[in-house]
């Protein structure tokens, strides 16, 4: 699966930005509301962001804090590039090329933020990252993970994708929406309920869903 999601992002990192505002229905929202809830409140917090791609996510959190110092961890070239590209006067972001199931850094971070990305893990992969990032934070550190979430029941999950295909209809050709369906196939999103509890299992003392749309969920933890 780990070649095939780096592989699939190789492919379209150069168009990735294009049309993630016909995807994501209250865009700036979705991204603003886990930056907007973090306790920090020094000027300069050191960052991870895992999966930072093409850097949305890191463009909202320094939105709140310019001076944040942030690491980009991906382990698609082609989606950092599209990153360096965009932060390139901005000295005080770096770029790790790498997996972030193994990465270990030697340094801590008082925030990780995360967007859109470890949806592709296994369920076991996703509660040992869970440790992990506990583990590379310091003892008042923060996580966000703007992330998908599936409903439990069948039904349900079936008629958010029914509501979000007729949200990109709207804006998007049909051969869009079909190559936005079959891109799905590498997605292995969790319960909103697992992925608390991945949170209090790693040792979060706060865990909480700060938003929920559709199949689109931000959560936020705290140790
Ligand atoms: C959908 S993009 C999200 C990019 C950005 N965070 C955003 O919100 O737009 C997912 C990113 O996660 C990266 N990724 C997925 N699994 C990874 C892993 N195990 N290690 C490192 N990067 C990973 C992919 O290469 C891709 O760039």
């Amino acid at each position: 699966m780990t070649d095939e999601v780096q592989a699939s992002f190789d492919a379209r990192a150069t168009r990735y930005d294009e049309n993630r505002r016909n995807l994501i229905p209250n865009f700036d929202e979705y991204y603003r509301i886990g930056v907007d809830a973090l306790a920090y409140e020094g000027i300069s917090p050191r960052v991870l962001d895992l999966g930072g791609g093409t850097g949305l996510s890191t463009s909202y959190l320094l939105e709140r804090y310019p001076e944040a110092r942030v690491t980009l961890l991906d382990f698609s070239e082609e989606m950092l590039a599209i990153a360096r590209e965009r932060f390139r006067d901005n000295p005080n972001i770096g770029f790790a090329v790498g997996d972030y199931r193994v990465f270990r850094p030697a340094e801590t971070f008082d925030i990780v933020i995360s967007g859109l990305s470890i949806h592709h893990l296994s369920t076991q992969e996703k509660r040992d990252l869970a440790v992990s990032i506990f583990g590379v934070l310091t003892p008042t550190g923060e996580f966000v993970n703007a992330d998908l979430v599936r409903c439990a029941d069948e039904h349900l999950e079936q008629k958010m994708h029914r509501h979000l295909h007729a949200f990109m209809r709207a804006t998007m050709s049909a051969d869009e929406v079909e190559h936005f369906i079959v891109s799905q196939r590498i997605d292995r999103p969790e319960p909103l309920e697992d992925q608390l509890d991945f949170l209090h299992s790693a040792g979060f003392t706060v865990a909480e869903c700060l938003y929920r749309y559709w199949i689109y969920g931000v959560f936020y933890g705290r140790k």
